[in-house]
């Protein structure tokens, strides 16, 4: 095996021309990601000056000539995770991977996973509804090029109509379409497009961002919803749109009514993100309070590739469908593509349009190199 043998770090801008940590080991290069409507459980980051910092001057020195291996470079991080940041660590784990990634060969049959992308946004991204993420997923693709032709199909038909009715406004942090445009009136528009091209829609609510304590407030409907009446307004929309996923329909520690949603709603994945956090012990929770079919997986929530990979491998253990998903700011970084392949997840959130094609182009480039592939059995 390898060792370690240089690390270095720097400030470089994200899609939010906001400044982030891109580290580098034996030459191989990992930046981090930054979310806007984060879980209240995240690891935090630090100062990115700070996190640069204290890898070149410190933390270097310490990991120079270990073993090139992910879980003993990931125990480092995880011990100096305070000095360093969730920023400074997912960087500098990312940047592990890929050079371990880029050491080893290729699996034999490649599982390719299914793309899931905003196509309409709101609510913390910046847009005209509550919700924040309005996605679709070619599930009746048969392979990875056609799946990302529908999506992009749909993205563009969207975009007409949204133009033709002159209520596009441009699009928002993820690069995802934002419109004057009711959500009812989208829905209908994009359940009958999707319909017609064998995808289905899914929703990201990130209901945290607008529970006040008490109330889900939907200021731009105008009006504001209980529990109680959440649950129902879901299982309403649910059925209404044929929706197959909801992401975060209630508030971040509901796990009981995640639960209520998970049970009356049983062909919808019930995705668990600022619930679970990709957190092997809130993940644990959620599974004994039966909460979720679906759980989020953002390598920075921890601050580590091996902790993002524990995740993924209990949600497998315990039949929960895990997603790779991409930040609202973000960098080309292609690692996460790496990690849908290498831990056979069958879903990827990294977006349609903009930067975020870094992802779905290294899928598309792998795709067309590799002779044996499936795409994965949903
Ligand atoms: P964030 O949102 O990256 O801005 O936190 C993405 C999500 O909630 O899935
Ligand atoms: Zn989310």
């Amino acid at each position: 095996m390898q060792n370690v043998e240089t690390i270095s770090a720097r400030k470089v801008l994200d899609s939010r021309a906001e400044w982030t940590v891109e580290a580098e080991l034996n030459g191989f290069f990992g930046s981090a990601p930054a979310g806007a409507s984060k879980g209240k459980h995240e690891a935090k980051a630090v100062c990115v000056d700070k996190a640069v910092e204290f890898i070149n001057n410190t933390l270097g020195k310490n990991l120079i000539g270990l073993p090139l291996s992910q879980g003993k470079i990931d125990a480092v991080l995880g011990k100096n995770m305070v000095s360093i940041g969730e920023n400074g660590a997912t960087a500098l784990s990312f940047a592990a991977y890929n050079c371990i990634w880029n050491s080893k060969p290729l699996p034999k049959k490649l599982v390719f996973p299914y793309p899931l992308g905003n196509v309409f946004g709101g609510g913390a991204h910046g847009g005209s509804i509550d919700i924040q993420e309005v996605l679709i997923s070619p599930l009746g693709a048969k392979t990875f090029p056609e799946a990302i032709d529908v999506m992009s199909k749909i993205y563009h038909l969207l975009k007409k109509k949204l133009i033709k009715d002159n209520v596009f406004r441009g699009t928002n942090d993820e690069g995802a379409l934002t419109g004057d445009v009711e959500f009812s009136t989208l829905m209908e528009y994009l359940f009958k497009t999707t319909s017609a091209n064998g995808c289905r829609i899914g929703l990201d609510m990130a209901a945290s961002g607008f529970w006040n304590g008490k109330k889900y407030v939907y200021k731009q409907e105008g009006t504001s919803r209980t529990s109680k009446e959440q649950i129902e307004y879901v299982v309403d929309i649910a059925e209404k749109y044929n929706l197959f996923y909801i992401e975060d329909p209630l508030h971040e520690e509901d796990f009981e009514g995640f639960a209520e949603l998970k049970s009356r709603l049983k062909k919808v994945l019930i995705v668990g993100d600022d619930l679970t956090v990709t957190n092997t012990a809130r993940l644990a929770m959620a599974i004994k309070s039966h909460s979720i079919s679906s759980m989020i997986v953002k390598p920075n929530q921890v601050g580590s590739v091996t902790h993002a990979l524990e995740s993924t491998a209990l949600c497998k253990k315990c039949g929960i469908v895990p997603v790779i998903s991409h930040r609202s700011a973000e960098t080309t970084d292609v690692t996460i593509a790496r990690m849908a392949l290498d831990a056979e997840i069958p879903f990827v959130k990294f977006g349609v349009a903009d930067m975020r094609v870094a992802k779905l182009n290294k899928l598309l480039r792998i795709w067309s190199n590799s002779r044996n592939k499936v795409m994965a059995k949903i």
